[in-house]
């Protein structure tokens, strides 16, 4: 075992070393390249085996989960990293395919099936990294099994890794979707270096540039975080009414809003003069559906950018991808009922300790903060909500078939 799987990895960095240096170079022609289709297609016939035999490996064993095509060209040193830690005793878990779920009578039949720009369509958008793979694939999965026209969700996976596409089709066959690229590099340059170590990976960041990276046809989407699970029809959420906002989301408002930025930004005048004409509540970035034409039209993205230099300099706020949003939509959200965001389940950011669900009906649980259900199922010290979690999990062998 030790042995077949310091194998692959030598080869799969010789490959990467090889085809992974042109590939890297015709990623930096465009900054956010979206992978189109024939490029898509040709990766995929050409290692598609390959790739699937290695993922079983990366999913297995944990030291490999961080593995990234760019880090193995920067790193000579990755095959020795990680020999002590692949001695994992079950050999072929992974992610079981989902079952196929159709649209019920009633649904609009799509005229151009697949086609992303088709208007029946309803578009959400998740990303898709290692670590959070098993949340991601658990939402999809949720969203899938609770909407009433199933085959109308296109899905958006926003990935740290290319290769994180061949999972996605395999788990869902049937699935509707696309994956992008995202160049974590965009975002290093923006993020202060403590923030960074701290809290935040580059991915995080993809939701303030969603916008540019899906096909300008697009206009709403659902951006959705990798921790949660959706419990009722997915559409009632599409169907928000915005009105002029740019973005919809549950805000709270009895929150303490002051806390999430410095004492040096509230005392600047010109920083805190942001706030002065509006009524700025919190909200959580983890579940917002969004105007992708009154974005752009807006120029958002430059805004975030540009108070993500700020921080670089004076230091504004604590937190990483979410003070930006606050700074440029609080006070301007389209209201959405909180049933859509049970936010908070993961417990406090210092124990990790159980939540309960606010009062309310639930279409959407949220296991934001620092325990995930995964991990806390996996330990075998779950949460008691963390089995509302459990049903839509698709890693691992089942055991009833
Ligand atoms: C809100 O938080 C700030 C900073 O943490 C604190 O100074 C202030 O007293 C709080 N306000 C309320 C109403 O709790
Ligand atoms: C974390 O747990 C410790 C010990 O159980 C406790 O003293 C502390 O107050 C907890 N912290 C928070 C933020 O709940």
């Amino acid at each position: 075992m030790l042995s077949i799987v310091a194998d692959i990895k030598g080869t799969l960095v010789s490959y990467l070393l090889t085809d992974g240096v042109n590939l890297r170079f015709r990623r930096k022609k465009n900054k956010w390249r979206k992978v189109i289709h024939g490029y898509k297609m040709q990766w995929i016939i050409r290692f598609s085996g390959f790739v699937s035999a290695v993922m079983v490996m990366i999913v297995l064993a944990p030291s490999l989960q961080s593995f990234h095509p760019a880090e193995a060209i920067r790193s000579n040193t990755y095959t020795h990293r990680s020999s002590s830690s692949s001695s994992s005793s079950s050999s072929t878990s992974s992610f079981r395919r989902a079952p196929t779920f159709r649209d019920a009578a009633g649904c609009k039949k799509s005229t151009n099936s697949g086609d992303v720009c088709d208007p029946s369509l309803v578009h959400v958008a998740i990303t898709l990294d290692f670590e959070y793979l098993r949340g991601s694939i658990a939402a999809v999965h949720s969203i899938l099994q609770h909407s009433s026209c199933p085959e109308s969700v296109f899905f958006h996976f926003l990935v740290s890794d290319t290769s994180l596409e061949t999972l996605v089709r395999s788990t869902f066959p049937k699935l509707k979707f696309k994956v992008y690229y995202f160049e974590p590099e965009i975002v290093r340059k923006l993020i202060s270096s403590s923030v960074r170590q701290a809290l935040e990976q580059p991915l995080n960041y993809a939701r303030n540039y969603i916008a540019e990276i899906l096909e300008s046809c697009i206009q709403r989407v659902i951006y959705l975080d990798s921790d949660l699970v959706v419990v009722d029809d997915v559409t009632k959420l599409w169907s928000t009414n915005l009105g002029h906002k740019t973005i919809g989301a549950p805000e709270y408002c009895h929150a303490n809003f002051t806390k999430y930025f410095t004492a040096g930004f509230w005392s600047n005048r010109r920083h805190s003069a942001t706030f002065s004409d509006r009524n700025p509540c919190y909200f959580n970035t983890g579940v917002m559906v969004i105007d992708l034409v009154k974005w752009r039209q807006f120029g958002y993205t430059k805004r975030i950018e540009k108070w993500m230099e700020v921080q670089k300099t004076d230091r504004i706020y604590e937190l990483g991808s979410l003070p930006p949003f606050l700074l440029v939509f609080a006070g301007h959200v389209a209201p959405i009922d909180h049933a859509w965001n049970q936010h908070g389940l993961g417990g406090d950011n210092v124990n990790g300790s159980c939540r309960d669900l606010h009062s309310g009906p639930v279409s959407l649980l949220h296991w934001s903060g620092s325990g995930k259900p995964w991990l806390r199922l996996d330990s075998k010290q779950p949460c008691p909500l963390d089995a509302l979690w459990a049903p839509y999990d698709l890693y691992g062998q089942s055991t009833v078939r």
